[in-house]
């Protein structure tokens, strides 16, 4: 979400005049967009933006810009305590900042407010001259042939650990129409898959009633659609909250010829106490039967997963039931974090907490196990021939990925002449943890 929201900043700001600098040290702007979700990614900003002091003193007229959900949590005390900032503006002010930037012109400001009446604004992809030549028979190699697309923001669920409810606002989802647009204007200029991206795209049209052809646009309505675009051949999605997926959603796996075979689903935790702390509002039976579900719909979806490990009051027996959990589905790969602590979280006002190095423990447990699971998955792929969209070539090596989004190495021949965008056919020859190798298929 954060990566497509700074190429929408970049692209706003690209249209008001602004040129992309090649450093910072050259930049008249830096616009630092950043992420509360863990305590870590926070810490970054402030040390990244105490560096930024020197770059100040050394150019007064350089503006520095704090976007995202960092700003929109701390709003004034960033101004408080870094005083070189000009400007913090918060989740829902992206798309406005190069007004912004104008007003702040003067003197240091901030804009964070959220509103539960915010709409997404009709946003239409800038062709880049790279994107415009991809029709040519030799496209550049910047191309971009994988695109995100914004279909929701915000967040209704609040899970007592997360943040997001507090630093997006409640779910928005955007309307069909201008989701369209910005689709078939990215395949028209070369791009040929896109992930839709939202906090939890399973209750998508939901809370603000999106309607389509006259009747309310669940998730599966809208993926129906976006199928449709002429050119698209692949599509994925992400994030989904196992309580709002539906048999309706998990049947389009077995029906939408381009939608991957790819599927992120985050459980959090294999203990139903800890879930229910995390309120969740599924059981690991739920989910379980889920998942069950989709592998039915589709034999060879590659599920992936999120882990929270140490959340308050997790005794060992809890985590051991998320060892089993992670035995029992054999997850393709996953995310996993130590619980932290964040401002205004209900979590954050449990007993229980979890000391550091306990967190620190179980969390390399359950990596270590997690790693040599994805080898065994991986291995599963060898002998196996599958088409792989080309992401780069490096000499005689090129990168790409698989319907199931695993990484794929393979050699190139002197004589071989491909170029990213292009899908090929390869044959697995050998597995790593977290890619695999391959030789090109004739
Ligand atoms: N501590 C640790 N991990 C967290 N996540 C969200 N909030 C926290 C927190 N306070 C993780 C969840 C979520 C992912 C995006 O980040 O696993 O699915
Ligand atoms: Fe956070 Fe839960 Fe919403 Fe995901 S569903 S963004 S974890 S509150």
């Amino acid at each position: 979400m954060n990566i497509r929201d700074t190429e929408i900043i970049a692209q706003t700001l690209a249209e008001s005049g602004y040129i992309e600098s090649p450093s910072i040290e050259k930049a008249h702007l830096v616009v630092l967009n950043t992420c509360s979700i863990r305590a870590k990614a926070e810490q970054k900003v402030f040390s990244l933006l105490g560096s930024l002091r020197k770059a100040k003193k050394r150019n007064p007229a350089l503006k520095i810009c704090v976007a995202g959900c960092v700003a929109q949590q701390e709003g004034q005390k960033i101004i408080k305590r870094m005083p070189h900032v000009d400007l913090v503006i918060g989740t829902q002010h992206i798309y406005n900042l190069p007004t912004l930037l104008r007003q702040s012109s003067k003197h240091s400001n901030i804009a964070i407010n959220l509103s539960d009446t915010y709409e997404i604004p009709r946003f239409v992809p800038r062709l880049s001259t790279a994107d415009a030549q991809a029709g040519s028979p030799a496209p550049p190699l910047d191309m971009q042939f994988s695109r995100f697309v914004t279909i929701m923001q915000g967040c209704n669920n609040f899970c007592t650990y997360c943040v997001v409810p507090y630093t997006r606002g409640r779910e928005v989802s955007r309307n069909v129409k201008d989701i369209i647009e910005e689709i078939r204007k990215s395949v028209d200029s070369g791009v040929c898959e896109i992930t839709l991206l939202g906090q939890n795209v399973n209750s998508y049209g939901q809370s603000n009633s999106v309607m389509t052809n006259g009747l309310p646009c669940s998730f599966s309505m809208l993926l129906r659609q976006v199928a449709q675009v002429d050119g698209l051949k692949r599509l994925r999605f992400t994030t989904s909250h196992p309580k709002d997926l539906s048999d309706e959603l998990i049947s389009c796996f077995a029906e939408i010829d381009n939608l991957c075979p790819q599927f992120h689903l985050p459980v959090q935790s294999g203990s139903d106490a800890v879930l229910r702390r995390m309120n969740r509002k599924y059981t690991t039976t739920d989910y379980r039967r889920k998942v069950e579900k989709l592998l039915n719909a589709r034999q060879d979806l590659a599920l992936t997963t999120d882990i929270i490990v140490g959340f308050p009051g997790e005794t060992e027996q809890d985590f051991q039931q998320t060892i089993d959990l992670l035995e029992d589905i054999r997850y393709h790969g996953s995310f996993s974090f130590k619980y932290s602590d964040r401002p205004g979280i209900k979590a954050s006002h449990l007993d229980g907490k979890i000391e550091e190095h306990v967190k620190g423990e179980r969390l390399q447990i359950f990596q270590k196990r997690q790693d040599e699971i994805s080898l065994e998955r991986n291995k599963e792929y060898i002998g196996k021939s599958l088409l792989i969209l080309v992401e780069s070539v490096n000499y005689n090596k090129l990168a790409g990925r698989t319907a199931t989004n695993h990484i794929v190495h393979a050699g190139l021949s002197p004589s071989q002449v491909i170029r990213p965008g292009e899908f090929v056919n390869v044959l697995i020859t050998s597995a790593g943890n977290h890619s695999l190798k391959a030789d090109l298929l004739p």
